[in-house]
C-alpha cells in the first residue's frame, strides 16, 4: 500500500475502487512538465524567504529535473494509487530525499498548483495555436498571390452573386484568422495572473513572496483574492471560445472546399497525396481530409459545451468536479492543432482551376449589380435602376441568353432610354464589373493589391 499525503487522518487504506475512480493520473500525467517548472519556481521562493535552505532547495530543484527527464524518457511508473502527477512528482522526490523532499509542498495546496500548471499548459497552448494560424495565414497569402488574376463567382445562398478576385477571397480568411488570433492574445493576456500562493482557498500564514514566482513563471501578476483562484477556470473557457472559433472558420472553409473539388465546381484540384478512395469504387478521389477538419469541429464545440456545464452551478473554491476540466482541454488542442496543420497542408498544396473557373464565370449575371450601380451614378435613383437591370437579366432570360452583354443593343435603349448603350456596356462581363470596384475593403483590384502588401509585410515579421 502506497501511502496518501493525507494518511494521518485515515484509519483504511483507499478502496481499490475509490482509486479507479478518483485518478486523474491517466490524463494529467501531460502536466508534467509544467509541473516541475511551477515547482522549481516555488520552492526558489521558499529558499529565499528561508522556509528552506539554500542547499535543500538546490537538491530538490536536481532531483526534479531527474524527475522530468524520466516522464520523458518514459522511464517513470504511474501508479494509480498516486492519484495524479502532483502527487506522483512529490513522492518520487521524496523517495529521493526523504524529509528534504517533504518540503516541497509547504505552503501550497493542490488547489493552487494545478490551477497554476493548468494555466501553464493552456498558455503553452495558445502560442502553439497563435503560430498554427500564423503558418496558416501566411498560405492563404501565397495562395492570393499564385491566383492573383484568377475571378471567382462569389456567393450568397450558395447562388451566384458578383464577381470577386481570388486573393480577396483568401484575404477573407487571413482576417477571419486575425481575429482568431486577437482572441488568443487576449485570452493569454487575462489568463496570466499567478494562481500559486492562493495555498488551498484562504492563503497562507507562512511568509511567501507570490510576486517572485509569478516573476519566474513568466505571470504579469498575482491573482488578487485566493478564494477565487481554484475555482477560477475562466481561462479554460475563453481558451475554448477561442479554439471553437477557430474550428468553426475552418469547418466553414472545408465546407467552401469540398464543394469545390466535386466535379459539379470543378474549381479545386487536390495532389493524390492529401486525398484517399474507396475500397468498393475504383473511380473515387475523396477530399477526407477536408471533410475531417469539418466533422471535427464537432469536438471542439462539445469540448467548450461540456466544460461550460461542467463549472455552471459550482460553489467557490475547489470542488472535485474540477478534475474533469482537462479532458476537454486537451482535446480541444490537440484537435485544433492538428486541423490547422493540415489546413495549411491542403492550402499550400491545392490548386484553384483557372481553366474550370473561366469556362463558366461570366454565367449568372455577376455584373448585374455593378450594372445597376453604373445607372445610379447617372443619376436614376437606386429602386429605378434595381428594377432597369431586373428588367435586363428577365429579357436575357426570355431571350435564352446567359449574359447581359450579349443583349441586343435595342433591349437597352427600352429599358435605359437616356444613357449611351458604350457606357452601360464598359461595366458589362466580370472584369469590367471587378474593375469598377472601389470602396474600401471591396474587391477593386487596387485595394486588394494594398491588402495583400500590408498583410505580407504584416507577416513577415516575427513579432506579429
Ligand atoms: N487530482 C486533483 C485535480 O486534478 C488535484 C486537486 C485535488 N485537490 C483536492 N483538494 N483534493 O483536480
Amino acid at each position: 500500500m502506497t501511502a496518501k499525503p493525507w494518511g494521518g487522518r485515515f484509519d483504511a487504506a483507499t478502496d481499490r475502487r475509490v482509486e479507479r475512480f478518483t485518478e486523474s493520473i491517466s490524463f494529467d500525467h501531460k502536466l508534467f512538465e509544467h509541473d516541475v517548472r511551477a515547482s522549481i519556481a516555488h520552492v526558489e521562493m521558499l529558499a529565499e524567504v528561508g522556509l528552506v535552505g539554500h542547499d535543500e532547495c538546490q537538491q530538490i530543484v536536481r532531483a526534479l529535473i531527474e524527475i522530468r527527464a524520466e516522464i520523458e524518457r518514459g522511464d517513470f511508473p504511474f501508479v494509480l494509487e498516486r492519484e495524479d502527477i502532483h502527487m506522483h512528482i512529490e513522492a518520487a522526490l521524496i523517495e529521493r530525499l526523504g524529509d528534504v523532499g517533504r518540503k516541497l509542498h509547504t505552503a501550497r495546496s493542490r488547489n493552487d498548483q494545478v490551477a497554476t500548471d493548468f494555466k501553464l499548459w493552456i498558455r503553452d497552448g495558445l502560442d502553439r495555436i497563435d503560430a498554427g494560424l500564423k503558418a496558416l495565414q501566411r498560405a492563404f497569402v501565397v495562395a492570393a498571390e499564385r491566383h492573383c488574376n484568377l475571378i471567382l463567382p462569389g456567393y450568397t445562398h450558395m447562388q451566384r452573386a458578383q464577381p470577386v478576385l481570388a486573393a480577396h477571397y483568401f484575404l477573407a480568411y487571413v482576417e477571419k484568422s486575425a481575429r482568431d488570433r486577437g482572441r488568443v492574445a487576449d485570452c493569454r493576456k487575462r489568463l496570466n495572473s499567478l494562481p500559486l500562493g492562493a495555498a488551498a482557498l484562504a492563503g497562507t500564514s507562512l511568509p511567501i513572496d507570490r510576486d517572485s514566482v509569478a516573476r519566474k513563471l513568466g505571470f504579469d501578476s498575482i491573482a488578487a483574492n485566493s478564494l477565487d483562484v481554484s475555482s477560477d477556470r475562466d481561462f479554460a473557457v475563453e481558451a475554448l471560445f477561442a479554439l471553437t472559433m477557430i474550428a468553426e472558420h475552418l469547418s466553414g472553409w472545408a465546407e467552401e472546399w469540398v464543394l469545390w473539388s466535386t466535379k459539379e465546381f470543378g474549381f479545386l484540384a487536390l495532389p493524390d497525396s492529401l486525398c484517399t478512395g474507396s475500397s468498393i469504387m475504383p473511380q473515387k478521389k475523396n477530399p477526407d481530409v477536408l471533410e475531417l477538419i469539418r466533422g471535427r469541429s464537432a469536438r471542439v464545440v462539445g469540448s467548450l459545451t461540456s466544460f461550460l456545464v461542467l463549472i455552471k452551478g459550482l460553489p467557490l473554491a475547489y470542488n472535485r468536479d474540477l478534475q474533469e476540466d482537462k479532458l476537454p482541454v486537451f482535446d480541444a488542442f490537440e484537435t485544433v492543432e492538428s486541423c490547422l496543420e493540415l489546413a495549411g497542408v491542403i492550402v499550400a498544396a491545392a490548386t484553384l482551376r483557372d481553366d474550370r473557373v473561366g469556362e463558366r464565370i461570366e454565367e449568372g449575371f455577376l455584373d448585374a449589380t455593378t450594372l445597376m450601380e453604373r445607372l445610379i451614378l447617372t443619376g436614376v435613383p437606386q429602386r429605378s435602376a434595381h428594377e432597369a437591370v431586373g428588367r435586363l437579366v428577365a429579357a436575357c432570360e426570355r431571350l435564352g441568353l446567359s449574359k447581359l452583354v450579349d443583349l441586343p443593343d435595342a433591349e437597352f435603349a427600352r429599358t435605359c432610354p437616356t444613357l449611351e448603350i458604350e457606357t452601360l456596356r464598359g461595366v458589362l462581363g466580370v472584369a469590367n464589373s471587378v474593375g469598377a470596384f472601389r470602396s474600401a475593403g471591396s474587391t477593386s483590384p487596387s485595394e486588394v493589391a494594398a491588402q495583400l502588401e500590408q498583410w505580407k509585410r504584416r507577416l513577415e515579421s516575427p513579432t506579429s
